[in-house]
């Protein structure tokens, strides 16, 4: 969407609190031993108390409140109460929501616990990566620029992006134009990013894969050639200078 007036503001403040705040509840609630359908539930309950609605699952009908992928899977995972998480893990969680007909969409990976599976470095470059973007990101700058710095910096830490995975304009649904906010530079894309525009950025850096496949329950994403990605995302309204940080309390880069 793009932002005309002072009302539209507001309301994507509040969806953006509501989606943020449950992200970093839920990243701090997660420990070994729970299962991601507890921790779901948890994230479930802080969003009701906001009045807001899964996003995934009023767009696409998602089996669960929030999208939580452990280690090989990249993103969609549905919560599971066979799933339980361990030390080390690489977990990352997707938050989007709907509130009052405003759509906030943020999402991070971390590692559970103490690192035993040397995940923090993926986590702490896509981080970096996607503060990067955003920074580099005003009215006028050409979307596939974004995508060129993204790739350039996962290649400089030995790393890949994933090609068929890309951040996307939010705000009155979850997906909308500008779709395809794509991780590389993609030379076809002469779009640019357009001054009160609502969109979401998110990275997808990976150790080995370069497309993501999604498995036969439907939902949840693995790379083409395994390994681990990792994907940390903002809500952000694109202005002549720095972004408007609209997710920022969700602390993806404390
Ligand atoms: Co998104
Ligand atoms: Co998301």
């Amino acid at each position: 969407m793009s932002i005309t007036q002072e009302f539209e503001l507001i309301g994507m403040q509040k969806a953006s609190e509501a989606v943020a705040y449950t992200l970093k509840e839920m990243t701090k609630y997660a420990q070994p031993g729970m299962t991601t359908k507890e921790l779901d539930n948890y994230g479930a309950r802080i969003l009701s108390d906001f009045g807001a609605n899964s996003a995934p699952y009023l767009t696409y009908g998602f089996p669960g409140w929030n999208c939580i992928s452990i280690n090989n899977e990249f993103c969609h995972g549905i919560p599971s109460d066979k799933r339980i998480l361990k030390e080390g893990d690489l977990v990352n969680i997707d938050v989007s929501a709907e509130l009052n007909g405003f759509w906030a969409d943020n999402g991070g990976s971390f590692v559970l616990g103490e690192d035993i599976n040397q995940h923090q470095i993926l986590v702490d470059a896509s981080k970096l990566i996607l503060k990067k973007a955003i920074d580099n990101i005003k009215g006028g700058v050409q979307i596939s620029d974004i995508g060129y710095l993204i790739e350039n910096e996962a290649k400089k830490r030995g790393f890949k992006v994933i090609k068929n995975l890309g951040g996307h304009g939010v705000g009155r649904s979850l997906h909308e134009h500008p779709d395809e906010l794509l991780n590389y530079k993609n030379r076809f894309d002469q779009r640019r990013f357009k001054k009160n525009s609502v969109v979401a950025i998110e990275t997808f850096i990976s150790t080995t894969s370069t497309y993501a496949d999604t498995l036969n329950d439907g939902w949840t994403m693995i790379g083409n050639k395994g390994g681990y990605m990792a994907q940390h995302e903002h809500t952000i309204v694109v202005t002549d200078g720095k972004p408007i940080i609209l997710t920022e309390l969700n602390g993806i880069w404390n």
